[in-house]
């Protein structure tokens, strides 16, 4: 009998057809929903295998449901949605899919710190509401990304390729990273700061580290108002590590400059959200790894990760320690 799996959202042909050949595969057919929880649940009882995305949230009840479950392969480098702790508990083995899309997101973190610092959105708009009646010596000028100072908290894979890209528009960089990373800073040409000192030299401070207990509302009042009146926040990471609300309120009042953001909170987030009322802000539908190549790969990765599971072989890109 062929292994059974679940894919919570519509994945392109090839890929489906390539778990064909190995598996029973049973998914969810909407492109634009994610499968509501109470399907996943009466679906997890009997699989195999499950590939799922970062809009799933795997918690501890689901994963009780589960029978025979051998891995849950996430089609996203983070996997905060994935309850660890319970999935090793059971024996399930969990994966992730770096690499293919660090440089993919290294790109769109510094595209939205040129389109927040030289205001690209709101002067995109300005021109096609009808705004623009002349050309004029102060208008919709932000602030220069060359030659100025960027703090990267957490340098990780994707942090690090910001710091190359970071490299080209002459920026001097610092670093926060829980381990000090020595064997990088030559390298990379990059300096460590403590949290405290980074977000107080820096004019753009990066977002770069997961999402895990330690992060939650790593940037809180205390930690912007430590930043320059002139500094601008970029979060391509998770929305959480960032207390929406102080946020709010340090950039309403002046505290900070701008914030470019791809993730939120919530996701989707709402229209209510009052982040979104600010024009110092650039909101991104968290597409941080949005190229179509990419997209391609990470569904690659996950389906080979997910074959490999169901097939009681090591997966490359295991992040759980099991047995
Ligand atoms: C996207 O946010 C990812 O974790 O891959
Ligand atoms: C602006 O376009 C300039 O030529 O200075």
């Amino acid at each position: 009998m062929k292994p059974k799996v679940y894919i919570t959202r519509k994945i392109p042909e090839p890929f489906i057809n390539r778990l064909s050949l190995i598996c029973d595969v049973r998914m969810w057919e909407k492109e634009d929903t994610p499968v509501p929880y109470e399907i996943l649940k009466n679906e997890i009882e009997d699989i195999d295998g499950l590939l799922c995305m970062l809009t799933d949230n795997i918690d501890d009840s689901l994963i009780r449901k589960a029978k025979r479950l051998k891995i849950i392969a996430n089609m996203a480098v983070g996997y905060n949605n994935i309850d660890i702790n319970s999935a090793t508990n059971h024996g399930i083995m969990v994966t992730n899919t770096p690499d293919v899309l660090t440089k993919t997101t290294a790109d769109l973190t510094f595209g939205l710190l040129i389109a927040t610092a030289r205001r690209l959105i709101e002067a995109s708009d300005y021109l096609k509401n009808g705004d623009w009646k002349s050309w004029s010596l102060m208008q919709l000028t932000g602030q220069d990304v060359y030659g100025s100072t960027l703090g990267i908290i957490g340098l990780g894979r994707i942090g690090e390729a910001l710091a190359k890209r970071a490299k080209g528009f002459d920026m001097e960089i610092y670093y926060f990273n829980r381990r000090r990373k020595y064997e990088k800073e030559e390298e990379l040409g990059v300096q460590y700061a403590p949290l405290e000192e980074l977000l107080k030299i820096s004019d753009f401070v990066c977002i770069m580290t997961p999402y895990t207990p330690e992060t939650k509302n790593l940037i809180d009042y205390e930690q912007l108002s430590l930043m320059k009146k002139n500094a601008i926040l970029i979060n391509t990471a998770r929305g959480g590590i960032v207390n929406e609300t102080a946020l709010y309120h340090v950039l309403k009042n002046g505290g900070i400059a701008g914030a470019g953001l791809d993730v939120f909170e919530e996701e989707p987030v709402s229209l209510d959200n009052p982040l979104l009322t600010l024009p110092n802000v650039v909101a991104l539908p968290h597409i941080g790894s949005a190229s179509t190549a990419t997209r391609m790969k990470m569904a690659d990765l996950a389906v080979t990760n997910l074959i490999a599971g169901v097939q009681n072989e090591k997966p490359k890109n295991l992040v759980n320690c099991i047995r």
